[in-house]
Parts: C-alpha cells; sequence; structure tokens
C-alpha cells in the first residue's frame, strides 16, 4: 500500500540459530528462539515492506503477505539465500545467532559409543553479515551484538568491522534481554556513534522501535 513507512522497500532479515550437523541424528546448535527476527519481519510486513525471512530452525511462524520465510539448517545454507537476494535489498537485518564453527568433518553414519572421549574438530563458518558489509553497494545495514562484557566498545567494533550503519546492541547483564525469552533491551548504534538506549520492553515493542531508527535514516 502507498504512504506507509516501508512501501516498496525489499528487505531481508536473518532470524534463529543455525544446526551445524555432526552426524544424521545430532547437530551443534545455540539457545536462540528466533522470536526477534520474526518480530521485526512482521512489522516491516505491517509497514508494507517486502520481506524475505531466512529463519535457522524455529518452532515460529509468520502469516502475512508480504512476508516470504525461507527455512535453512546450517550456517551455510542461510549464506547462500542471503547472497542470493542481497543486490535486490534496500534492508538487511542480521538478527541470527549463526554458528561460528560447524564441525569439519559430518559422520555419515550415527557416531557409535567408544571407549573413552570423543573430539569433534570445528572449522569456521562464514561470517554472513561481514561479507554483506564488504559488498555493500546501496543496502542499509544493521546487525545484532549480544555482549557479556566491555559491550559498548565490542558492538562499536563490530559496527566498523563488519561495515554496518547500524547495530543493535543487547545486553547479557539486562534481565529479561537477549537470547530465548519474549522480553529484550537494546541499544540501538549509527555509524555515527549516535546511541539511544531503551527500556526493557517485549520483542515485539522492540521491534518498532527498531524500525523506527532505521526509517528515520533511510529517509532522512
Ligand atoms: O561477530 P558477532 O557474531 O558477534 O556478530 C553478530 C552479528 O553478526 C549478528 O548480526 C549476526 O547475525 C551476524 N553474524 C553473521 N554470520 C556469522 C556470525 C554472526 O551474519 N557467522
Amino acid at each position: 500500500a502507498q504512504g506507509l513507512p516501508l512501501s516498496g522497500k525489499k528487505v531481508l532479515i536473518t532470524a534463529g540459530p543455525t544446526h551445524e550437523a555432526i552426524d544424521p541424528v545430532r547437530f551443534l546448535g545455540n539457545r536462540a528462539t528466533g522470536k526477534m527476527g520474526f518480530a521485526l519481519a512482521k512489522i516491516a510486513a505491517e509497514m508494507g515492506a517486502k520481506v524475505i525471512l531466512v529463519s535457522g530452525p524455529t518452532h515460529l511462524n509468520v502469516n502475512h503477505a508480504n512476508v516470504e520465510l525461507i527455512r535453512v539448517t546450517s550456517a551455510r545454507q542461510m549464506n547462500e539465500i542471503c547472497h542470493e537476494h542481497y543486490d535486490q535489498m534496500d534492508v538487511v537485518i542480521g538478527a541470527a545467532a549463526v554458528a561460528d564453527y560447524r564441525p569439519k568433518k559430518v559422520f555419515k553414519e550415527k557416531i557409535k559409543k567408544q571407549e573413552g572421549d570423543l573430539a569433534i574438530e570445528l572449522e569456521r563458518n562464514p561470517d554472513i553479515l561481514l561479507s554483506m558489509g564488504e559488498q555493500k553497494t546501496h543496502q542499509f545495514l544493521v546487525g545484532f551484538a549480544l555482549e557479556s562484557e566491555n559491550e559498548l566498545e565490542n558492538a562499536k567494533g563490530k559496527l566498523k568491522r563488519k561495515n554496518l550503519d547500524a547495530i543493535v546492541l543487547n545486553s547479557l547483564k539486562d534481565d529479561g534481554a537477549g537470547f530465548a525469552g519474549d522480553t529484550n533491551k537494546i541499544s540501538f548504534i549509527d555509524k555515527n556513534l549516535e546511541i539511544k538506549t531503551f527500556d526493557l520492553k517485549t520483542k515485539s515493542e522492540v521491534a518498532s522501535d527498531i524500525w523506527k531508527e532505521i526509517i528515520s535514516r533511510i529517509h532522512a
């Protein structure tokens, strides 16, 4: 529809964890639920954007004509889908908790118990956001940072290193913030290092705050 703040805009959002296969029945994962990314997708769709939501394994669903949900499992699959669409996008938000490492070897058969310990060697996954930052032409690129110490400095470092336009910091120190819950407490930092800190809110309210900040910058 005309007149909505994101009408005509194409948005890509990553969400959820990634699962990195160890063998046919086991994987390496993390506790991300996808709630923040799905909330961002829903708000963007309601504001008129066409949204591609690339999600790792989650129980969540989204039901909006403007959201195309693409489900993936691993970081490498997520990377491939993101780069397939990146050129056409106006805004990209990396809200996924992408595994930094994957098992170097994926066993073809279920690993059997054996005497003694077992070591699994890991290799680096692609940093999806970093590569999008390197290839950025016109996109407004937003990352997330979940920090346990030196939060602001680390978040600003990521903003610069990944060539982002903004980064959303959620502190692990704040009760109710971060991964698995329904609430979050964030600071929004743009590339001029202007910082805006918000109260603890539902992830849906947080998503609205984030979009307000993005919209004021893409329309400025
Ligand atoms: O460097 P760090 O993992 O803390 O950065 C977090 C941000 O980078 C998040 O926006 C996350 O979605 C993104 N990321 C990514 N690919 C990775 C690791 C992180 O896109 N392999």
